[in-house]
């Protein structure tokens, strides 16, 4: 295993993606689109990153990976670190112990949409896939706003917008450009490792003329199963397997659709589509793509994982989740959990853990606005979530895939154990992103075994700013042991720099 490094200085630059306008967007050593994270499985990762923003403290968040033993390196602003102020310095340092595709952007409130989020891809020498494809191919997606998320979330969260209704993106982009083509060669077969880094749109995604078989989940392998159209939500991916033709006799396009029914208003002239082509021949056109007559999206709950884990079927520890928007007397419109709206502490959570001993394990010392959830060690935890909302939220959890146990229909109303109908699923989906429809619900279930705090939120970084998140404080008891001496001097430096006036 190697040791890869990164040095990432980050700053603003310029960019016009959409070839609408250009805007300053934040970049890395210069330059945007924002390089890829690549290492191969059991590599010690390190980035190095120096705030020279400027205007904007920041963080880095690694999407998807366990950070298992280093919770204090997963990136969040106020549960695992402080943010790292302009001018600041931080190490992330961890090694990489998963395989598949995941990406990395800001953890820093409503930052990533101006351009800090990228891919993240971990090869895997043991791949049972690997004879199945002969290259791979990295695909974004992503919704572009022309505005920055300063002046947008100001309007977002205000007395103007009480319906918190939200920005509606002015593009989707594919590999940050709207005119992406992919170069290939007859016969063979790709993985095309597919990332939604979006903000807000999920997209729809569909190659025409070629079939996909989708092999990876959210870093997950899957028993191989075809599909004609995906369906990413905002931080979900999918690797698929692409065989091309045996001829070169035309060139294809593929689809990505932002999906329109999220937006409240559906702004004049907004095109929601974004075209790419596979080429197979240069000197031949690159077609316009056919219009489709109806979204039918392949359903991820049948996915199969390949290592076929069960369903975990005895829980030991059930928390339920009742989502709902509402305004508070300021007017705006917030996101609840339990009829709470997530407010980051001043403290990041992590530290109020090491720093309280035995009393680590009562919820309420970690403030009454952090949704916090104590979860024992090694215990099957269950998490209930009910939509009474109607609109769709796609839920990440830090630190874990969880099986996917149940997922409703909209308008299902509230999960009722004693009437539910449907079997569970032997072997369930596993995943660490999951749509949960309007006014349904979803049932998830993972093993507590990584100590640490992880958050539980919807990834729409509108509804994270409008507080829709909860905190799992996953075995503070054996966290403090592993940790208690571990948290590098960088850590504590950028909390004491971020608390000092500024003026
Ligand atoms: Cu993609 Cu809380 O993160």
């Amino acid at each position: 295993c190697a040791t890869v490094t990164y040095d990432f200085d980050i700053a603003w630059t310029y960019a016009n993606p959409d070839g609408q306008q250009t805007r300053p967007i934040q970049g890395i050593n210069g330059q945007w689109p924002i390089p890829p994270i690549t290492v191969t499985k059991g590599d010690q990762l390190i980035v190095n990153v120096k705030n020279s923003l400027g205007n904007e403290s920041t963080s880095l968040h690694f999407h998807g990976l366990y950070q298992n033993g280093t919770t204090h390196m997963d990136g969040p602003v106020g549960v695992s670190q402080c943010s790292i102020p302009p001018g600041g310095s931080f190490t992330y340092n961890f090694t990489v112990d998963q395989p598949g595709t995941y990406w990395y952007h800001s953890h820093e409130h409503g930052q990533y949409p101006d351009g800090l989020r990228g891919a993240l891809i971990v090869h895997d020498p043991k791949d049972p896939h690997k004879d199945l494809y002969d290259e791979e191919i990295v695909l974004t997606l992503s919704d572009w706003y022309h505005d920055l998320m300063t002046n947008l979330l100001k309007d977002f969260i205000s007395i103007a917008n009480p319906s918190g209704a939200e920005p509606v993106p002015q593009a989707a982009l594919m590999n940050d450009t709207q005119n992406l083509t992919v170069k290939i060669e007859p016969g063979k077969t790709y993985l095309f490792r597919i990332i939604n880094m979006g903000a807000f749109a999920a997209q729809y995604v569909w190659f025409e003329d070629h079939t996909m078989r989708v092999v990876e989940v959210d870093g997950i392998y899957t028993e191989p199963m075809e599909a004609n159209m995906l369906y990413l939500t905002a931080a979900q991916r999918y690797s698929v397997l692409v065989t091309a033709k045996n001829d070169s006799n035309s060139n294809f396009a593929f689809v990505g659709s932002m999906d329109q029914d999220l937006f409240d208003v559906i702004p004049a002239g907004l095109n929601s589509n974004v075209t790419g082509w596979l080429v197979y021949d240069d000197k031949k056109d690159k077609p316009a793509a056919k219009e489709i007559e109806a979204f039918e999206p392949f359903d991820d709950f049948n996915l199969v994982p390949y290592d076929k884990e069960g369903l975990y079927d005895k829980v030991d520890q059930s928390i339920t989740l009742d989502l709902k928007m509402d305004n508070l007397n300021d007017g705006a419109n917030y996101a609840f959990f339990n009829d709470i709206t997530y407010v980051s502490p001043k403290v990041p959570t992590l530290y109020s853990v090491l720093s309280t001993g035995s009393n680590a394990t009562n919820p309420a010392i970690y403030g009454s606005n952090t949704n916090s959830f104590v979860l024992g060690h090694n215990e099957v935890v269950e998490i209930i979530l009910n939509n009474d909302d109607a609109g769709k939220h796609p839920f990440h959890l830090h630190g874990h895939a969880f099986q996917v146990v149940t997922r409703s229909d909209e308008a299902a109303g509230f999960f009722d154990p004693a009437n539910t109908t449907t079997p569970l699923p032997a072997t369930p989906m596993r995943r660490d992103t999951i749509l949960v429809r309007p006014n349904g619900y979803i049932v998830l279930r993972f093993r507590s075994d990584n100590p640490g705090v992880w958050l539980f939120h919807c990834h729409i970084e509108w509804h994270v700013a409008s507080g829709l998140i909860a905190t799992m404080i996953e075995s503070p008891l054996d966290l403090q042991r592993q940790l208690s001496d571990k948290i590098p001097q960088d850590h504590w430096k950028v909390c004491q720099d971020a608390n000092k006036p500024t003026k």
